[in-house]
């Protein structure tokens, strides 16, 4: 038994899908436990692709319990959508669970999150994915969130829903609120099969000793307390995020595992002290494929920041990291790490706390010789070419933990694994 956690060690699109994909495969349990379907999961099996945008990765393989717990956020029209996408596609979701206390997104939470976006000043915009995650939370912390629970009974429903003076709020027409609440009626019925207790689920799976793979979304500078704040998502991708969203302990996670680029890229506004705003950064775009899987828009891409990986491991007490995307490096004659920073002329290894210092930062980067080498069907990893092999443990080595895992492909098959 093992129950680990996976979470983003950047700014989120680290390529945590195929990670998942691949320990679900060893997992009986996949928990999402934060977020909303602000997030894509991109997978690619046999050369068929899925974005999964809600439903736990897990859900491809057939022994898998997958798991929507109570830290997410649900958008109940999008959820039924990718599980009949699955269907369709011969997939069987009976081994989806969702919380009960999972809490609920509709339509007005989306308006909202576009007007409070347009409202924003040019400097100020966050660049939300504007799928009402924001408001979502809003409500969920000022105690007038929906719960899943409450799409099971009407006069539950209605009463919340009504709580809120969306008609003041939005100028929608009373008809249309309640056209959405029998709307959602509707979605209660059909996701009814699926809501269970599911702080009771997991404890027992715990003790039958089952192994649970907890999957974050986003990443870790997105979290709303340790990410760039206030350019961040409303939500705590970090490893704390995992017992707050799931029910379950922190004496009860063995493992925290997380997956970082072997570059970095970020949507949305917000300081990056490594961005490469130039065409070297928009070549590395084009190569990587760097276009967001929720919203298709253009990733900023920069070299790997050390400084902020390495707080990353710290907020999250990771064990191990995973590096994906090597083989876009591939070709360069020279690839960088930022090993510490320069904030008004001084040098600091340490990661700002606040977003002014943090947007004053000068990266000093420490340079690698890189290969020309395509290493996309390479699995053992004394088989790349050695200048990737100390980049990777020059990785390693300044981050403290060991890199258990490094993709360098988007199948399942172009992995090598490290460290037994
Ligand atoms: P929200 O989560 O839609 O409120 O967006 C807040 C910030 O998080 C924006 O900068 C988004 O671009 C970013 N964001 C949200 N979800 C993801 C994701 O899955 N990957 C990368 N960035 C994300």
């Amino acid at each position: 038994m093992v129950v680990r956690v996976l979470v983003g060690a950047q700014w989120g699109d680290e390529g945590k899908g195929k990670i998942t994909d691949m320990l679900s495969k060893e997992a009986d349990v996949v928990v999402r436990y934060q977020g909303g379907n602000n997030a894509g999961h991109t997978i690619v099996v046999d050369g068929e692709v899925f974005k999964l945008h809600i439903v736990p990765s897990g859900i491809l393989y057939e022994h898998v319990e997958c798991v929507i717990s109570n830290g997410v956020v649900i958008s109940p029209g999008v959820l039924i959508k990718e599980i009949e996408a699955l269907e369709a596609k011969g997939y069987s979701v009976k081994n989806l669970k969702i919380s009960n206390n999972a809490h609920v997104i509709f339509p007005f939470h989306e308006q909202l999150d576009r007007s409070e976006e347009s409202e924003r000043t040019d400097d100020s915009k966050i660049g939300t994915t504007f799928r009402g995650i924001g408001p979502c939370y809003t409500d969920k912390i000022s105690r007038r969130g929906v719960r899943m629970v409450e799409l099971k009974d009407k006069e539950s429903l209605r009463a919340s829903v009504l709580h809120h003076d969306w008609t003041t709020l939005l100028g929608i027409a009373q008809e249309e609120v309640d056209a959405v609440i029998d709307q959602y009626l509707e979605y209660g019925r059909i996701l009814k099969p699926y809501m269970v207790d599911v702080v009771d689920l997991l404890h027992k799976r715990v003790q039958e000793g089952k192994t649970i793979l907890l999957e974050g979304a986003q990443g870790t500078l997105l979290d709303v307390d340790f990410g760039t704040y206030p350019y961040v998502t409303s939500s705590n991708p970090t490893a704390g995020g995992a017992c707050t969203g799931s029910g379950l302990g922190p004496t009860q996670i063995e493992e925290v595992l997380g997956v970082a680029k072997a570059y970095i890229t970020r949507v949305g506004e917000g300081p990056f002290p490594t961005e490469l705003c130039d065409k070297f950064g928009e070549d590395l775009r084009t190569k990587g494929q760097e276009f967001g899987t929720t919203t298709g828009r253009p990733r900023r891409c920069g070299w790997l920041d050390g400084v902020l990986l390495k707080y990353a491991v710290l907020v999250n007490g990771m064990t191990h990291l995973a590096i994906t995307k090597l083989d876009i490096l591939s070709g360069l004659s020279e690839v960088k790490m930022a090993v510490a920073y320069e904030i008004d002329g001084k040098r600091s290894d340490k990661w700002p706390d606040n977003i002014r210092d943090l947007s004053k930062v000068k990266p000093i980067y420490e340079s690698f010789p890189g290969w020309e080498e395509n290493i996309e069907d390479i699995t053992d990893f004394y088989k790349l070419p050695k200048t990737a092999q100390l980049y990777i443990k020059a990785i390693e080595k300044f981050v403290g933990v060991p890199v258990s895992l490094v993709s360098v492909g988007n199948s399942r098959e172009r992995t090598i694994y490290r460290h037994g």
